[in-house]
């Protein structure tokens, strides 16, 4: 195992119910700005349990964030953090609303010229405002992480800083009734990707986060499908086992002691800044391609996996290896999402323009081994045709 330090300090309150618990969370002298997306907390009564939560809070509201949060949006929430002397920021909504408040968080007290700095040039936030955060899509894990996406001019782009972690989460399965199976799907699939990222390899004998990472992968393997089946997508259990495999996914336990790799994402990350496809279908195309392109460096993790996650037992090492990729394609195809790039409309002459992307965006050495080039990537993108 690698060394490591952990500490994750948001906390958790898991359940139905406990929106009311933002109540006792948030500072009662503090000045709190509830921020939100497009309007489905209106419709699905998260936005009257959050207002009757606040009731004894002086708070303003600002929405519109969309899904791949957007710079020019973010950035007019900052006349009204100051007009209002705002102190406190209340994410209400999924990873692009969360995603969005931690870029604010940071841009609200930074001291550059330029807050797009923050992520262009990955400047160093020196101080954010605290953040809380109420969940209602469970795919991201950006409700207990310090990370963020933010896209600008169909540039997309990831920053990090431990101040942005969120304080405090609410995490009420009951909130995510209202999702369509798309967004469920989509969650199911961000969340099994982000395992995979963080497990699909080289062994460094990371035995408790391996099997921590196989358990949720199971999990969502036998939860996911049941969250969109017409008789179990209501139940409870489901949709509170599906959340918590979610933020449990990444909330940086699981990568502990363990590499990394994150080349699906970094592709993924242009396919929707260029093509606008939701983040987890960008993943479900180019993971498969991953873990056929990679077959030889990830050779361990894969049998490992084919045997653990799917309980392959029977057939040559690369026989199990390809029932294992199979295997995925098809849990991917039942959850709703696409696994090639003909399945959303793209073809080979997509690719120069994503590799060029990928080289103006610093993605020239993406991995666990840092050894997948722009070469390398356009070989997956040409195995997800
Ligand atoms: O905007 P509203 O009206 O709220 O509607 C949203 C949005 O249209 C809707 N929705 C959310 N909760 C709902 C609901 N509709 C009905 N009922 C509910 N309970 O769902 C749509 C999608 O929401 P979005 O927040 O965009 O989805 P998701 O949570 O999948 O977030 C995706 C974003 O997170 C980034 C992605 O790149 C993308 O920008 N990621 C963030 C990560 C992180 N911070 O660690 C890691 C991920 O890999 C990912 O990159
Ligand atoms: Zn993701």
């Amino acid at each position: 195992m690698l060394n490591f330090s952990f500490h994750n300090s948001t906390r958790i309150h898991f359940g139905e119910g406990q929106i009311e618990a933002i109540k006792k969370e948030i500072p009662t002298d503090a000045r709190v700005l509830m921020v939100y997306g497009g309007g489905s907390i209106k419709k699905n009564g998260v936005y009257d349990q959050v207002s009757q939560a606040l009731c004894e809070h002086e708070w303003f509201e600002f929405s519109g964030i969309e899904p791949n949060p957007q710079y020019d949006t973010l950035v007019k929430s900052l006349a009204i953090i100051k007009e209002k002397k705002i102190d406190y920021l209340l994410a209400v909504g999924g990873g692009s609303v969360v995603d969005g408040v931690k870029f604010i968080a940071g841009a609200a007290l930074f001291e550059g010229d330029d807050p797009w700095d923050i992520i262009a040039k990955q400047q160093r936030i020196q101080k954010a405002l605290p953040i809380g955060a109420v969940l209602t899509l469970p795919a991201t894990g950006s409700e207990t992480n310090q990370g963020a996406v933010v896209t600008r001019n169909g540039h997309k782009l990831p920053f990090s800083s431990p101040l942005v972690r969120p304080q405090f989460a609410v995490l009420d399965p009951a909130v995510t009734l209202s999702l369509s199976d798309r967004q469920v799907g989509n969650g199911v699939v961000d969340a099994f990707v982000h395992t995979m990222e963080q497990y699909l390899t080289y062994s460094v004998n990371g035995k408790v986060q391996d099997r921590f990472s196989e358990g949720l992968l199971q999990t969502l393997i036998e939860e996911g499908p049941k969250a969109l089946a017409a008789d179990t997508k209501n139940d409870m259990e489901v949709r509170g086992n599906v959340m918590w495999a979610a933020t449990m996914a990444l909330n940086g336990l699981i990568g502990a002691g363990v590499p990394q790799d994150w080349a699906t994402h970094m592709i993924g990350h242009e396919l929707t800044g260029g093509h606008g496809i939701d983040h987890a279908r960008t993943l479900s195309i180019v993971l498969p391609a991953v873990m056929k392109v990679r077959r030889e460096e990830k050779r361990e993790k894969l049998l490992q996996y084919a045997q653990r996650v799917w309980n392959i037992q029977k057939g040559t090492e690369d026989e199990q290896i390809d029932q294992a990729i199979e295997k995925t394609e098809q849990f991917f195809v039942q959850i709703g999402v696409p696994v090639r790039l003909s399945d959303v409309d793209l073809n080979e002459s997509h690719i120069e323009g994503l590799i060029t992307n990928l080289k103006q965006h610093g993605m020239v050495k993406l991995g666990e081994n840092r050894d997948i080039t722009p070469q390398v990537s356009e070989q997956i993108l040409k195995m997800a045709l």
